[in-house]
């Protein structure tokens, strides 16, 4: 396969990267990402050089440069990643949202079309795979998962946005013979996740001695995986997937914001003590809740234990333990990582201060 990747030098993209140029040797595997604020070069330095890795700069809303990839790298197989993915930016606006995730969506459906219909007399398997999030599915009560029945019911600007591209991929499907599938995966966390998600952002706050902020009173529910575990899914999914279908991802592995935030910092008084015997807990400052907030998400990840035969492997215990660790070795590529445009959006806006 020639796959191209879009948003692979995001979080989950450099693990994907990282994952099917090391499995795959004999594939050519294209990373096209825009290198936004969360899009990061030096996160791809583990396969930079490597023969079967390619990186183009570029926008998946550039239809001529997609057209060009496309071509020149006779891409047979897309794994659709770059997104606009962070709900509180979202929340204070919605335009980069709707620029990337619909337009964007769309546009590199339209380039894809144009390249599987040049191909469609080849025998290979022709993949569009379409990476979004079970945050389209809204909001849970205290019982329940979402399954791949549920209806789509977006809360927040950016599941809307994620809605909405999935609508048009499976329309694509429908009306072109486009072979798109979606999957929708549950919350990742692991290595080179951006510092404004909760995980890595309550490690870093807490070892520089700031606010751990919790919103509301900390009892939604997120359904945590580690991402390799994902990475391993999509892998499944682009290989045995059925087309026009849609796959749930998730770890069966419930938390409250709370229970975890205190998880963490168990695990920073075991691995890094706070000068003076004091609990990291101390630092946790019950903040304004975020608008909207989804009260709880949780998956039923049935149809892909059955059909793909997969199933996460990671302990939360050792998963969580490995990325505290993983953070607090590199302290040097967060600090990178939180300059620039990020630090521009973050010092005049962040939510929880
Ligand atoms: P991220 O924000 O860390 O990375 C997004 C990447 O997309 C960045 O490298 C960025 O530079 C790139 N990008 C943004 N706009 C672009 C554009 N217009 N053209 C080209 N590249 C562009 O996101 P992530 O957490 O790695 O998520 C990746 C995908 O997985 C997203 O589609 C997200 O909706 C989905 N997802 C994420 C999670 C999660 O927990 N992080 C869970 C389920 C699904
Ligand atoms: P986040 O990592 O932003 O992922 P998502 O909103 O896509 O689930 O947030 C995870 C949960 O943590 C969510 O319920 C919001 C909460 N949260 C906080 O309580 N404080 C914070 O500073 C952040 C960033 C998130």
């Amino acid at each position: 396969m020639n796959i191209l990747i879009t948003g692979g030098a995001g979080f989950i993209g450099v693990n994907l990267v990282s994952y099917m140029v090391n499995k795959y040797p004999d594939y050519k595997i294209v990373v096209l990402d825009a290198l936004t604020y969360a899009g990061n070069l030096q996160s791809l330095k583990s396969v930079e050089g490597k023969a079967n890795y390619t990186f183009v700069k570029g926008d998946i809303c550039d239809r001529t440069l997609l057209d060009k990839a496309f071509n020149e790298h006779q891409i047979n197989a897309v794994m659709h990643l770059a997104a606009e993915s962070h709900v509180d930016r979202s929340i204070l606006s919605a335009e980069e949202f709707l620029r990337t995730n619909v337009m964007g969506t769309y546009t590199l459906l339209e380039a894809a079309r144009s390249a599987w219909k040049d191909a469609e007399a080849g025998t290979k398997r022709w993949v569009f795979l379409n990476v979004s999030t079970d945050e389209v599915y809204g909001t849970l009560g205290s019982t329940g998962a979402f399954t791949e029945q549920t209806p789509y019911s977006p809360n927040s600007p950016y599941s809307a946005s994620k809605a909405s591209a999935d609508h048009f991929v499976r329309a694509f499907y429908e009306t072109h013979g486009l072979p798109t599938l979606t999957t929708n995966c549950s919350n990742n966390y692991g290595p080179f996740q951006l510092p404004e998600k909760l995980i890595p952002l309550m490690i870093l706050n807490a070892t520089e001695g700031k606010a751990l902020p919790v919103y509301g009173k900390g009892d939604n529910v997120r359904d945590w995986l580690y991402v390799e575990d994902h990475c391993r899914a999509l892998d499944l999914a682009l290989h045995k997937g059925r087309f026009g279908q849609t796959y749930n991802i998730g770890g069966e592995n419930e938390w409250t914001n709370i229970k975890l935030v205190g998880r963490i910092c168990e695990l920073l008084d075991e691995l890094r003590p706070a000068a003076g015997g004091r609990g990291y807990d101390s630092q946790i400052t019950f903040v304004p809740d975020r608008p909207g907030h989804d009260l709880r998400y949780a998956i039923d990840a049935t149809k892909i234990k059955d059909e793909l035969g997969w199933h996460a492997q990671h302990s939360f215990e050792q998963g969580l333990k490995d990325t505290v660790l993983w953070y607090l070795d590199n302290l040097g590529w967060c600090e990178d990582v939180r300059s620039g445009a990020y630090a521009e959006y973050y010092d005049k806006n962040y939510i929880g201060r």
